[in-house]
């Protein structure tokens, strides 16, 4: 695991974005395909648009990348609060993706409906792109939450289902959610989080003892593949680990 600290808003935005291209381009040096895992929330979007710049974007052969979301709302994807929504404004309408490899979870179905949909569809895809993703993007929330893992919820220990529909108390909302056997099987995991309010947090998820059904995002563990958790200076107050 390695803890990357950046010190603004901007620095971390444009860290996150050329890691996510540096993991592409490397991706697609030697695979056909590069299949990136998208997170929903306030913070990536800046990394998305960041992404989008002919910078970042021209050094990068979309016609071969795969887009998948790792949670969204049961809303359509033209609603406000829809995941999709964003990274389509932020990314995805920006960058010549083929739309039959935009594989986004459908938050407008009837949610069980929805969520078998998808694991179908990750399931027909990953059969064909053994063993995992290449890159999966997620944010935390200040309970420690990652994708729609909420704390206390079944999903957290969920070992069969790839994709879970579940109410979710606190929010009052049904939430789309990859479990933790998906969410793991990446060859890179990057968390992206920023801001003061998920210090303490952040602190117990990655210095803490392990208690997933307290702080859901310590259930993400890859076996061998990579872990990174990048972060601003203020997310990162109370840790006491060493960081780059
Ligand atoms: C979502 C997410 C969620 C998000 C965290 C952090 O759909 O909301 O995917 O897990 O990453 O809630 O959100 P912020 O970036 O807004 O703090």
């Amino acid at each position: 695991m390695r803890v990357k600290v950046l010190e603004d808003q901007s620095s971390f935005v444009n860290y996150a974005a050329s890691r996510i291209a540096q993991i592409a381009i490397a991706t697609l040096e030697v695979n056909p395909t590069f299949s990136l895992v998208l997170t929903g929330g306030s913070t990536p979007g800046p990394i998305y648009e960041r992404l989008a710049h002919p910078n970042f974007a021209n050094a990068i052969d979309w016609q071969r990348v795969h887009i998948f979301f790792g949670d969204e709302r049961c809303v359509p994807p033209d609603h406000p609060d829809s995941n999709f929504g964003m990274a389509h404004d932020t990314l995805l309408q920006h960058v010549p993706i083929p739309d039959e490899q935009i594989h986004r979870l459908k938050g407008e179905l009837n949610p069980q409906n929805a969520a078998s949909e998808y694991e179908s569809v990750v399931r027909a895809f990953l059969e064909q792109n053994p063993p995992g993703f290449d890159l999966t993007l997620l944010g935390m929330g200040d309970d420690g939450h990652a994708a729609s893992l909420f704390p206390g919820t079944n999903a957290i220990n969920e070992k069969e289902r790839w994709v879970v529909a579940h109410h979710v108390k606190k929010l009052d909302a049904w939430r789309l959610t990859m479990s933790p056997p998906l969410l793991n099987r990446s060859e890179n995991i990057m968390f992206v989080v920023s801001g003061s309010s998920k210090a303490a947090a952040l602190h117990q998820v990655i210095e803490g003892d392990f208690q997933p059904m307290r702080y859901p995002a310590q259930i993400i563990r890859p076996d061998n593949q990579m872990l990174t958790w990048v972060v601003d200076s203020a997310a990162a107050e109370e840790l006491t680990i060493e960081t780059e």
